[in-house]
């Protein structure tokens, strides 16, 4: 097979409407809350660039405005951080404002994250793309992207990443029927389950929010009808793209779809357990928190009362 175009653009869905997290969504979008002092979606547009992919398009909607604030200059609070002196202050506004180039699209109305992804269609045009939901992370040391971008020249196709969970737990997310390839960390995926019973599952591999499509997704995208709660789910145009012939002549067509096995650390801030967990990571983390958080926390933890710990 020729070698398929590189990959230049992430397309970002950051639309919905965050039910999880009311009320702190009714007028903010979650993919703003803070972890400690950065919103979460920096990290994310971070973890796109570190890839390569500086061309960054965001899918937004109402309320999200401040999502293109956050990447944007704000003149008037460096000239309050200057006057201050404070050049730490400065050099992190400035920051976020440097790290991609960024675009936006609205979606009207929140139909799913397959109808989020094709509102990308025009911007991305007939080039494969990176997908990043806008509200989960991967750790900056694990580097996950770089590796599927990897896979996505060697393989062709569409890659997801697929994460490994306890077999009871498989109930709550997309889960992959998958075959080994004579990579120790991809594997071809057969088949996509929504959801599925426990005891039903094909695997315990689930699929998590980081993508690499081949244009051919959108063709899929514009015709996949609404699956589970209503919405046009990504996870249906890519089970139309796993289940079509494997073929050579399939995969010059974009069929095809290979998973990349991944063990390293993800952060989810979608939904409050885990944000919250993904918050105290990063303190404990943190040198300039670290240090006094740390001794708080165990103190605090052995206060508790045995009922509460
Ligand atoms: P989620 O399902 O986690 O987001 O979608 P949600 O719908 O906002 O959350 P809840 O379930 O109501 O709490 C994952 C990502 O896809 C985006 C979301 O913004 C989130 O970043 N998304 C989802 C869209 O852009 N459009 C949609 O129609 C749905």
């Amino acid at each position: 097979m020729a070698h398929p175009p590189p990959v230049t653009k992430a397309v970002i869905p950051a639309a919905g409407l965050g039910t999880r997290f009311v009320p702190a969504t009714k007028a903010m979008p979650k993919e703003m809350l803070p972890v400690i002092d950065t919103p979460a979606i920096q990290y994310v547009v971070e973890e796109a660039a570190a890839a390569g992919l500086t061309n960054v398009l965001m899918v937004t909607a109402r309320n999200k405005a401040n999502i293109e604030d956050h990447f944007d200059r704000n003149i008037e609070l460096e000239e309050v951080l200057e006057a201050k002196g404070d050049e730490d202050g400065l050099a992190s506004i400035r920051a976020s404002s440097e790290i991609a180039s960024m675009h936006y699209v609205r979606q009207g109305q929140p139909l799913g994250l397959g109808h989020a992804v094709l509102c990308a269609a025009q911007h991305v045009g007939n080039e494969p793309f990176a997908v990043l939901l806008g509200d989960d992370f991967i750790d900056a040391r694990d580097k996950l992207l770089q590796r599927m971008l990897e896979v996505r020249q060697q393989y062709g196709g569409s890659i997801v990443a697929l994460m490994e969970v306890e077999p009871e737990l498989v109930s709550a997310y997309g889960v992959a029927s998958i075959k080994p390839t004579d990579t120790e960390d991809v594997v071809a995926i057969t088949d996509l389950v929504e959801k599925p019973q426990v005891g039903e599952a094909p695997s315990n591999w689930i699929v998590v929010g980081r993508y690499v499509c081949d244009p051919a997704i959108f063709d899929v995208l514009r015709v996949t009808k609404p699956g589970r709660g209503g919405e046009i789910q990504l996870t249906d145009a890519l089970r139309t793209l796993a289940r079509t012939d494997r073929s050579e002549g399939a995969r010059q067509d974009g069929g095809g779809v290979h998973g990349v096995l991944f063990r390293g650390r993800r952060y989810d801030t979608g939904n409050k357990l885990d944000y919250l967990q993904t918050v105290i990571r990063f303190a404990c983390e943190r040198p300039d928190i670290a240090p006094e958080f740390v001794p708080w926390l165990r103190g605090y933890l052995a206060s508790l009362s045995p009922d509460n710990r």
